[in-house]
């Protein structure tokens, strides 16, 4: 079968290798998958440049999630063969991919490829992180840097749906009506705007509830500004590879929560029924299109250059996907 890996870690671009490999057999608890489409997050970017939570064992395959065909069984899996399935696991860019039963979610027929290959990492994540950051429709503003990414996107829809009022930070303009239409009720340019004054004038000079920072850097110290009294700033990203600075005196005074935000992390530390509500949601929101996930291009396997090259465009719409 092709597959993606790498023996090293570096720019995705340069290092990323398409090779023959054997198919691999499922263990206990497994299942292969015929691997339908895949995404290219920041995650699989940042795995790929060993600067993820977890680390490549080399030479190492890529890719967190995708969607596939379960195509065999291992020792104790109580599934059937031809199920489509959303699946996460380390190696999704690949003909064929071997994924735990426990991550792997049952795809419903009117659901797209093109949306269960995206259903985990930012659906997930975008669920949660809204439950988690307590702003209660009509009450309060919630605050989201690179609105403009797919979990941005997803994100103002699922608050446009709760009555939950959003700003949202962009660095280029060309997608704000874009944003707008999708339900985001302001947007502040962070080259061109004063973010701290911008947000004072929009809420009426009482800051927002809660940011949710996926960018780091001089984006994330000033939208601490923007936080109200009791506020909560929840980071799950660091997209200019950036550490804000933190205005202590702000903290203490205006008794500021700052934390982060995992999924990994959250699926482990939430209940059961807390997860399938979550997933359930996700699913019922995304089959029925309540909720779009875009996609702006696809890539096979040969081309994993260019799909990662595209992958870090600016001013993309839609995500990049890998289709073995
Ligand atoms: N912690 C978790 O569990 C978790 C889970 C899911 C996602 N995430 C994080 O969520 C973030 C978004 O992921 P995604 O899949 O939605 O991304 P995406 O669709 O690939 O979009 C990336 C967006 O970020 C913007 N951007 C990139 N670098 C930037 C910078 N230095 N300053 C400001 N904006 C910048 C891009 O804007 P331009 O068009 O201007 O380039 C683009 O709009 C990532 O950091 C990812 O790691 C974390």
């Amino acid at each position: 079968m092709k597959t993606i890996v790498f023996e090293t870690p570096g720019k995705p671009a340069d290092i990323l290798q398409t090779v023959e490999r054997p198919l691999p057999e499922p263990g206990p608890g497994e299942v292969r998958i015929k691997v339908i489409a895949s995404p290219i997050n920041p995650s699989d970017v940042m795995f790929v440049q060993n600067l993820y939570g977890i680390r490549p064992q080399y030479p190492s395959p890529a890719g967190f999630e995708g969607v596939g065909i379960i195509d065999a069984l291992g020792e104790g899996v109580g599934m059937k063969t031809g199920t489509r399935v959303s699946f996460t696991g380390v190696g999704a860019w690949s003909e064929y991919a071997i994924a735990n039963h426990r991550a792997l979610i049952p795809v419903p027929d009117a659901m797209t490829d093109d949306v269960a290959a995206q259903l985990f990492v930012n659906p997930f994540t975008v669920f949660a992180m809204v439950e988690e950051s307590g702003v209660k429709p009509g009450e309060g503003w919630l605050m989201l840097t690179a609105c403009g990414s797919a979990f941005g996107k997803m994100a103002i829809q699922l608050c446009k749906q709760k009555g939950i009022q959003t700003i949202g930070t962009v660095r280029r303009d060309d997608l704000n009506n874009d944003l707008k239409a999708l339900g985001l009720n302001e947007v502040i340019n962070t080259e061109t705007e004063n973010m701290v004054a911008r947000v004072k004038e929009i809420t009426g000079g009482k800051g927002v509830s809660c940011v949710l920072d996926a960018v780091g850097g001089h984006t994330a110290s000033e939208a601490l500004k923007c936080l109200g009294k009791g506020g909560t700033m929840l980071i799950f990203g660091l997209l200019s590879l950036q550490d804000p600075t933190i205005n202590v005196g702000l903290v203490i005074f205006r008794e500021l929560t700052i934390r982060g935000f995992w999924l990994t992390d959250w699926m482990r530390r939430v209940d059961s029924k807390t997860r399938q509500e979550v997933a359930q949601n996700v699913i019922s929101s995304l089959a029925s299109g309540q909720i779009q996930l875009p996609v702006e291009a696809s890539y096979n396997l040969d081309q994993i250059a260019e799909a990662v090259k595209h992958s870090e465009r600016h001013g993309r719409w839609g995500k990049i996907l890998v289709k073995p």
